[in-house]
């Protein structure tokens, strides 16, 4: 007995030493990963982008009238780039003014700080270049790599960011501190062998240069890929679906939206348009979280971008989903 009882002792300490050192192993690695510091290039875009000449011939305004125009027209892109395609409200609220990515406790508390003017917003002092960083890399104004998943915005153009940036500053200032992220074991864990990736260092390259403007919006590949930047980030770069990167364990897997037999072989317009806007597959199932969530933003694309990133799934090459 009293040797079953020490037999067992010793291994439950040995447990304890082994469970207390994987702990201590990922909260130094971990720490480690995410006070490293990122360079990028440093750039420079107008707030709002003044209109064309095109744009202020058609509109015939000139000085001060031209410049309220050009705002009032950045504010609407804006709205519609946030409300229809890129998702920011999903993490950073309604009103922007602070919301949840991830509050599971083995993982972590990831909440969306506040971006709006008001008290506790991280963004008063923002230069352009801290909006590219932070949006398009990944990277905190300090350099540090950032929680959020910022490879789904690589994409986004200077005129794009320039219309959020506008219609953001154009909003109710909110009064919200939002507390830094933080992990839990497993988030650390998950950070320190790489299950949980960092978008700066998913992103290839934080020296390249961006669009200035995005394609013209019509029905053609060019602008559909445009769009379907913000799939890629669960679908995969060549949208063939599987296992999430970094996404909620309780996540079914993206599916294959390739033309590939796995994904939209046999859809029409019609089925892509009825997934997204409603959330039904072809054959009447329902489709499952995440990509519900996408649902409120599909409603509110234009037919152009709904026929445009139509054109471009046809487009990509059939890939089989991964294992
Ligand atoms: C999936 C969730 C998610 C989405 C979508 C998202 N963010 Fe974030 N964002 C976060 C999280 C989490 C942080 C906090 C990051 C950190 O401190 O590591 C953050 C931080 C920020 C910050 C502040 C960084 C700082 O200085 O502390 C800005 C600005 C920002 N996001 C802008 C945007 C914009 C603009 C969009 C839409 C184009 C967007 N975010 C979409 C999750 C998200
Ligand atoms: C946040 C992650 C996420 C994003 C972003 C996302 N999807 Fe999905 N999508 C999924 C998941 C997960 C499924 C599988 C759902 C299921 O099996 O019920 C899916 C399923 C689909 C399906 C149904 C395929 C089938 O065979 O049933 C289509 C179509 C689709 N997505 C298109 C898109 C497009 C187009 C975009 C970009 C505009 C997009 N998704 C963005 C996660 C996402």
């Amino acid at each position: 007995m009293k040797v079953a009882l020490k037999a067992f002792s010793v291994v439950l300490g040995v447990l304890l030493l082994v469970v207390g050192g994987v702990y201590a192993w990922a909260h130094v690695a971990s720490g480690r990963i995410l006070s490293r510091t990122f360079e990028a290039h440093e750039i420079d875009f107008p707030i709002p982008f003044p209109l064309t000449e095109e744009e202020a011939a058609q509109a015939s305004v000139t000085g001060a009238d031209a410049a309220r125009l050009a705002l009032e027209r950045a504010r609407e892109r804006g709205s519609h780039l946030v409300e229809a395609r890129y998702a920011c409200t999903e993490c950073h609220g309604a009103n922007f003014g602070g919301g949840v990515m991830i509050d599971a406790a083995p993982i972590g508390r990831l909440l969306g700080p506040n971006i709006t003017t008001g008290r506790g917003s991280r963004t008063l002092d923002y230069s352009p270049s801290d909006w590219d960083r932070i949006v398009r890399h990944g990277i905190l104004p300090d350099g540090t790599p950032a929680t959020m998943p910022s490879e789904d915005f690589q994409l986004m153009s200077d005129r794009e960011l320039s219309d959020i940036v506008a219609y953001l500053r154009s909003l109710p200032p909110v009064d919200n501190e939002v507390p830094e992220p933080s992990f839990g074991p497993m988030g650390k864990f998950l950070i320190a062998t790489g299950e949980l990736p960092l978008s700066a260092d998913v992103i290839g390259s934080h020296d390249s240069t961006h669009r200035r403007m995005a394609p013209v919006a019509r029905v053609d590949v060019e602008f559909g890929q445009h769009l379907a930047g913000i799939c890629t980030g669960c679908h995969g770069q060549n949208l063939a679906g599987g296992t999430i990167p970094g996404g909620d364990p309780s996540w079914v897997p993206a599916r294959n939206i390739t033309p590939h037999a796995d994904g939209l072989a046999g859809w029409t317009y019609e089925d892509l348009r009825r997934a997204m806007t409603e959330g039904v597959r072809p054959d009447g199932t329902d489709l499952k979280v995440p990509m519900t969530l996408m649902q409120p933003y599909a409603q509110r694309m234009t037919d152009i971008e709904m026929q445009a990133l139509w054109a471009y799934l046809q487009s990509v090459p059939a890939a089989a989903t991964p294992e």
